[in-house]
């Protein structure tokens, strides 16, 4: 099946050192063309170029006054805590006490999984995210719902279920070797099926003990393309707890890492309160972080440095961490971003913004070379923007001459409005109402 999408089309189109370059390879194709053959860009250039190639029993779609982007990437976020989104009140740990077990404790039910996966893939598409690294919850057919929704729409996601032995309700926890044969078995049915990628995924590191980080070394070594997703580094009192655990170890980071849990496509969340040498361990394994900075913010965790990451060359994603996040919009997410370095008395560019929701996430997870940009070959995920979606941003745009002002206004005054369109495997997911 062949598309022809029509409008202005942006994106970054290289992966960079250095968040200085990122500019240097922002593109605006203003009348633009993309034609889509069998969920992949099949040509992708200015209309006038191409229009020729169009097929001639093929609708052209004009999406001309919108602003046609990547799909966005979130690298991290946990579908079965949607209903828990604004608790009140605590920091981390009460938090999860209180609020977040209680609220996984239901995936036990495969059909309230069903359900829940259903809603958390529409709340993705309403806001523009076309790809996930997701947690599941301790319950197996939590990651099997989660897959069967994404699989319907040959969305790319990658999922895992949660491996927790300890320091939980009891109605929650797994055992070394149950979640072993559990991961195990998920890994056989979903790992590279279609677009599909699993994570294995201990909780961090106060809920496992030794026995079971060590199958999930195992589970790493023999299957070696999955992704590793757990957090690290985000709050004082949770780093001082792991101190405590693994009293022989260096500090939070050295406990994955002597598990052999760091390395390429290994992501962990947060790592707001790094050593120095944590930050050089991560570097050196080429593992990636995610950057939660609503979840940052409401949970009170601190100020991500991202300025740091960039320095060190660590690779960072974006994330919305719901249900400690406050919002599945990536736009929204950007816009806390930019306020957290703000806070730090470093910035943020709106080019930098959309590489880290686009390319940037993508190549975090190594998936450059599938999604994140409009080079020929990739897979037609992405995203129809509105500009002018109130009436506040319609004023600023008529007030903005640059294209750097306009996606700087786009990405502080959007949300769930300005997402026009979604697409994902060239398809139609989403229309805003
Ligand atoms: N650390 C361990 N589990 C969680 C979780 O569910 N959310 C957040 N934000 N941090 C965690
Ligand atoms: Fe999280």
């Amino acid at each position: 099946s062949v598309k022809a999408i029509r409008g202005s089309f942006f994106d970054i189109t290289r992966v960079v050192d250095h968040p200085e370059e990122i500019e240097a390879h922002a593109r605006l194709v203003e009348d633009g063309l993309l034609i889509i053959r069998n969920g992949c860009i099949d040509w992708f250039g200015q209309w006038e170029e191409g229009k020729g190639r169009i097929p001639s029993e093929v609708r052209v779609r004009d999406y001309r006054g919108k602003l046609i982007v990547p799909g966005f990437v979130d690298t991290h976020i946990h579908y079965p805590q949607s209903e828990m989104v604004g608790a009140y009140g605590e920091q981390l740990l009460e938090w999860l006490n209180q609020h977040t077990f209680p609220a996984e404790r239901r995936y036990n039910d495969r059909e309230y999984a069903r359900e829940m996966s259903t809603f958390f893939i529409k709340q993705l598409l309403r806001n523009g995210t076309t790809t996930a690294l997701v947690f599941g919850t301790v319950h197996p057919e939590s990651v099997d719902a989660l897959f069967e929704a994404a699989s319907r729409i040959n969305m790319r996601m990658i999922a895992g279920k949660v491996m927790m032995d300890r320091n939980a309700p009891d109605y929650l926890l797994d055992t070394a070797e149950s979640s072993y044969l559990q991961s195990k078995a998920l890994i056989e049915r979903w790992h590279g099926n279609g677009r599909l990628l699993y994570a294995i995924t201990p909780r961090f590191a106060p809920t496992s003990t030794p026995e079971q980080l060590a199958m999930a070394k195992r589970l790493r070594e023999e299957y070696p393309t999955t992704y590793l997703h757990t957090h690290l580094c985000e709050n004082k009192e949770e780093i001082a707890w792991v101190k405590s655990l693994f009293p022989e170890h260096q500090g939070y980071l050295d406990v994955y890492h002597q598990h052999g849990l760091t390395g390429h496509n290994c992501v962990f969340a947060h790592c707001i309160h790094l050593e120095e040498q944590e930050w050089d361990c991560l570097k050196e394994t080429d593992s990636t972080i995610a950057f939660c900075p609503t979840s940052n913010l409401y949970l009170g965790s601190g100020l991500f440095k991202l300025h740091k990451a960039w320095h060190k060359q660590v690779k960072v994603g974006i994330g919305t961490d719901i249900g400690a996040g406050t919002t599945f919009n990536m736009l929204q997410t950007l816009n806390e971003a930019y306020k957290v370095m703000q806070l730090q008395s470093e910035r943020l560019s709106a080019y930098q913004a959309f590489y880290l929701a686009t390319l940037g996430g993508a190549h975090s997870l190594g998936l450059d070379e599938k999604i994140g940009s409009f080079a020929t070959g990739k897979e037609a995920d992405f995203v129809v923007l509105d500009p002018v979606a109130t009436p506040l941003q319609q004023l600023r745009y008529d007030n903005s001459t640059t294209l750097r002002d306009k996606l700087f206004v786009l990405l502080t005054l959007g949300d769930d409005r300005s997402i026009y369109r979604t697409y994902v495997d060239g398809q139609l997911v989403h229309e805003r109402g």
